[in-house]
C-alpha cells in the first residue's frame, strides 16, 4: 500500500528528469533537440521513449565503457542501464563477507554523470552465486542470502531504480513448478524473505520479479508466476513490478499474445518491464511488435535490449541487436525508433494509476480463469478454505475435496457435486469473484482442497 501511493509521485518525478536529461544530452551529442509535445520526431531511443513517459535502456559490461565507439552510441541513444554481470552476486561478494563494488560502482557514476537510471541486477539467483555460497545449504544458505540482499541493497541505497531482487526461479516446460536449487531447497518462502529484505534495505527502489520464458500467457511458467504475483499482491509481499527477459531465438518466437502478457500482469498492480530483449537476427517486425505491446500497457514502464552491438551480445553469433559490430545502426533500429515515435504520449494525469483490481485490462485466453486458494480459520474438526477467481466475471471453478472430509456450508457461489460427494463445482452467481466453504475433516486434519479447474463463462 505504501509503495502504490509512493510511485506515481516518483514515477512523474523520474519521467521529468527523463525528458530534460535526454533533451540535455541531444543538446550535447545530436543538436537537434525534441521536447514533449514537439511534433517532430526524436532522433534516438532514449528521448523517444521519454517523451512516452518510458525509458529505452541496455545491459553493459562495463570493461566496454573503455571502447569509445561503444560508449558514444550508449551516451547518444540509451537513459537506463543494467549491469550485464557487474552486479551478480559471484561479482559483488566473491569471498563471504569480502564486498567488491568497484566495477558496479564504476557503472552507476556512468549512469548518474549521463542522467541514466540503473536497474540492478540481480540479488537472488541460483546461478553466478560465488563458490562459498553454491557449498551452502539451509538456514546457513538462507541468512548468506538475506545478508547479501541487504548489504549490497543498502550500498546502492537512492542510486537503483529498480532491483531485480529474484532471477529465474521457476521451471520451464509444463510444470509451472519452482526450479530447483539451494535457494528453494531453504523453503519456498525463500523468494518473499528476499523481497521483503530488498525494500527494509532500501524502501526507494522498485522490486522486480525477473524471469526468461515468461512472455507467451499460455505457458505454464507464465501462469506460474503470475500466480505467484498474485499472491504476493493478495499478502502483501513487496513486490512491484515483473521483467519479462524476452530473450527471443528468432522473428516466430515473439509470441503474438505478448501485449496480453503484458497487461495481464499489469492488472495485478504491478508495472512490468521489459528487461533483457534479443532477438535473433534482429528481425524488424519482431523488435517493432514488441515496442508496439510496450507502448499499448500503461505499466510497461520502458525496454532494456541485453547489449549494444552484435559483437557486444552474449549470443553474438545470433546478431540479436540493433547494432552491427561496426556499430552502425541495423533496420531493426529504424523500426524500433519509428514505433517509438509514432506511440502517443502517456495521457496527462496519473498513468501509474492501476487497473481496477481483478479485471486484466486484456483477459486470458478465451475460457480460461485463475482460481486462488486463501486457507482460512481452522478449528479441531472443520476449516475454512476461500477462492477468488481472476481473469473472468462469470465462471466455474471445479475443486477436489479428500474423502472422508466433506463440505459442510458454503458462501456467495452456486454449488453443486458430482455423484461421489468429492467434486464440487462453483459457479458464480453475481455476488462477486471470492466463494467459500467450510470442510469437515472426518479424521483426516491434513488433506486441503484442490482446484481442478477455472473456466471462464
Ligand atoms: O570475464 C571472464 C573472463 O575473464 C574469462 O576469461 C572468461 C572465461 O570463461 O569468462 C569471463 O566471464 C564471463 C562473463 O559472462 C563475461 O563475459 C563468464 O564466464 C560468463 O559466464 C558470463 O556470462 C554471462 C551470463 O549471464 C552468466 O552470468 C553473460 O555475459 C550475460 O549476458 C548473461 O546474462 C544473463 C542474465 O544475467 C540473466 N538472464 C539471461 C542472460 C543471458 O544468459
Amino acid at each position: 500500500m505504501a509503495n502504490s501511493s509512493r510511485a506515481p509521485g516518483r514515477s512523474r518525478r523520474l519521467r521529468t528528469a527523463l525528458v530534460v536529461s535526454a533533451a540535455v544530452g541531444l543538446l550535447a551529442t545530436a543538436g537537434a533537440v525534441v521536447l514533449p509535445g514537439s511534433a517532430s520526431a526524436a532522433s534516438t531511443l532514449g528521448a523517444s521513449a521519454a517523451e512516452r513517459g518510458r525509458y529505452f535502456g541496455t545491459a553493459v559490461a562495463v570493461s566496454r565503457l573503455n571502447d569509445s565507439a561503444y560508449t558514444t552510441i550508449l551516451n547518444r541513444e540509451f537513459n537506463q542501464v543494467t549491469a550485464e554481470n557487474e552486479m551478480k552476486i559471484d561479482a559483488l561478494q566473491p569471498n563471504q563477507g569480502q564486498f567488491n563494488y568497484g566495477n558496479a560502482d564504476r557503472l552507476v557514476q556512468h549512469a548518474r554523470n549521463q542522467g541514466m537510471q540503473v536497474r540492478g541486477h540481480t540479488l537472488a539467483w541460483h546461478s553466478q552465486q560465488p563458490g562459498w555460497m553454491q557449498n551452502m545449504s539451509g538456514t546457513t544458505l538462507r541468512n548468506a542470502m538475506l545478508n547479501h540482499v541487504t548489504q549490497v541493497a543498502t550500498h546502492f541505497r537512492g542510486q537503483i531504480a529498480w532491483w531485480d531482487v529474484v532471477n529465474e526461479a521457476f521451471q520451464d516446460g509444463s510444470s509451472g513448478a519452482r526450479r530447483d536449487s539451494n535457494l528453494q531447497r531453504t523453503g519456498n518462502d525463500w523468494i518473499e524473505a528476499a523481497f521483503r529484505a530488498a525494500r527494509q534495505a532500501d524502501p526507494n527502489a522498485q522490486l522486480c520479479y525477473n524471469d526468461y520464458n515468461i512472455d507467451n500467457w499460455n505457458d505454464a511458467k507464465t501462469q506460474a508466476v503470475y500466480r505467484m504475483v498474485q499472491d504476493f499482491k493478495s499478502r502483501g509481499v513487496p513486490i512491484d513490478c515483473v521483467g519479462l527477459q524476452s530473450h527471443f531465438t528468432g522473428g516466430s518466437n515473439y509470441p503474438s499474445n505478448y501485449r496480453t502478457t503484458l497487461s495481464s500482469f499489469a492488472a495485478l498492480g504491478v508495472d512490468v518491464h521489459i528487461t533483457e530483449l534479443d532477438i535473433r537476427n534482429a528481425p524488424s517486425d519482431a523488435y517493432r511488435n514488441v515496442v508496439n505491446d510496450c507502448l499499448a500497457v500503461a505499466r510497461c514502464k520502458g525496454i532494456t535490449v541485453w547489449g549494444i552491438r552484435d559483437s557486444d551480445s552474449w549470443r553474438s553469433n545470433e546478431s540479436p541487436l540493433l547494432f552491427n559490430g561496426s556499430g552502425q545502426k541495423k533496420p531493426a533500429y529504424d523500426a524500433v525508433l519509428a514505433a517509438l515515435n509514432s506511440g502517443t504520449p502517456p495521457p496527462t494525469g496519473n498513468p501509474t494509476t492501476p487497473p481496477p483490481t481483478g479485471n486484466p485490462t486484456t483477459p486470458p485466453p478465451a475460457g480460461s480463469c485463475t482460481a486462488t486458494v486463501t486457507p482460512g480459520q481452522v478449528w479441531g474438526d472443520r476449516y475454512n478454505t476461500s477462492v477468488t477467481v481472476s481473469g473472468a466475471s462469470t465462471w466455474s471453478v471445479v475443486v477436489a475435496i479428500t474423502a472422508p472430509q466433506r463440505v459442510s456450508s458454503t458462501w456467495s457461489g452456486s454449488f453443486s457435486w458430482d455423484g461421489s460427494g468429492n467434486i464440487m463445482t462453483v459457479r458464480s452467481n453475481g455476488s462477486g469473484n471470492t466463494f467459500g466453504f467450510t470442510t469437515m475433516m472426518n479424521g483426516n486434519s491434513s488433506a486441503r482442497p484442490q482446484i481442478r479447474s477455472c473456466t471462464a463463462g
